[in-house]
């Protein structure tokens, strides 16, 4: 494997996105091959699934369900379009989101078993874990007063469900310091983008 995987991960309303577009747009002008992709969905079959996963007509899907849908768009992905495109010369890789979200938010915010949801991430990604990992922590009063009006189905989950999602990601921060950059999601923009760049150029020569 040639290239470099970088995942983005946070609540929701964290601010990732356009994090994602800048450092994007800085690799390509540094004559990297870069592709985005977000989670779920990324693919024409992930599509599919992110539609079903995001429709509030699915609020009684299980847990379980909702799990190994995420998974399935997720291995759809790893194997169309992350593994083959880092085969290529100086090519990055950048998620809008991966398995930590499924630790995050089906692990800890839902309940379900924690080694369980650990095997079935590695199963469903064929072991692929990324270099860098941005977690994007916002305090919930915050998240809640960016978003918008119109609830999709994750967002009107309540706050206890996102406070356990958020302890999950810093519970990930704790046990892989050396992949996991924790970021404050309330720093002006152009803040986070220099710390982000910052913790790229230590992975990446760019010249
Ligand atoms: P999206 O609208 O893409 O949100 P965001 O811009 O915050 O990424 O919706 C994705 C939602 O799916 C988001 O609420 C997080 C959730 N999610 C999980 O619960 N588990 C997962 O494994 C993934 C990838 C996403």
């Amino acid at each position: 494997m040639n290239g470099i995987l970088i995942s983005f991960e946070g609540i929701d309303a964290s601010g990732k996105t356009t994090q994602i577009t800048r450092l994007e747009s800085y690799l390509q002008e540094h004559g990297f091959d870069v592709l985005v992709k977000r989670e779920p969905g990324g693919t024409k079959l992930g599509e599919k699934i992110r539609d079903v996963l995001l429709d509030p007509a699915s609020h009684d899907m299980h847990p379980r369900m909702e799990f190994l849908l995420y998974s399935a768009s997720r291995a759809q992905l790893v194997e169309q379009d992350v593994l083959p495109f880092l085969k290529r010369e100086r090519s990055v890789v950048l998620l809008d989101r991966y398995y930590d979200s499924s630790t995050a938010y089906q692990g800890a915010g839902r309940k379900l078993d924690l080694a369980a949801v650990k095997q079935v991430n590695h199963f469903a990604t064929a072991g692929l874990v990324p270099h860098l990992t941005f977690f994007f922590d916002l305090p919930l009063k915050e998240a809640r007063k960016r978003q918008e009006q119109e609830a999709d189905r994750l967002e009107s989950s309540g706050d206890d469900f996102y406070e356990r999602t958020r302890q999950g990601y810093l519970k990930i921060c704790a046990e892989e310091p050396n992949r996991m950059v924790r970021l404050d999601a309330s720093q002006p923009p152009d803040e986070i983008t220099a710390q982000i760049l910052e913790k790229v150029k230590t992975l990446i020569r760019i010249s």
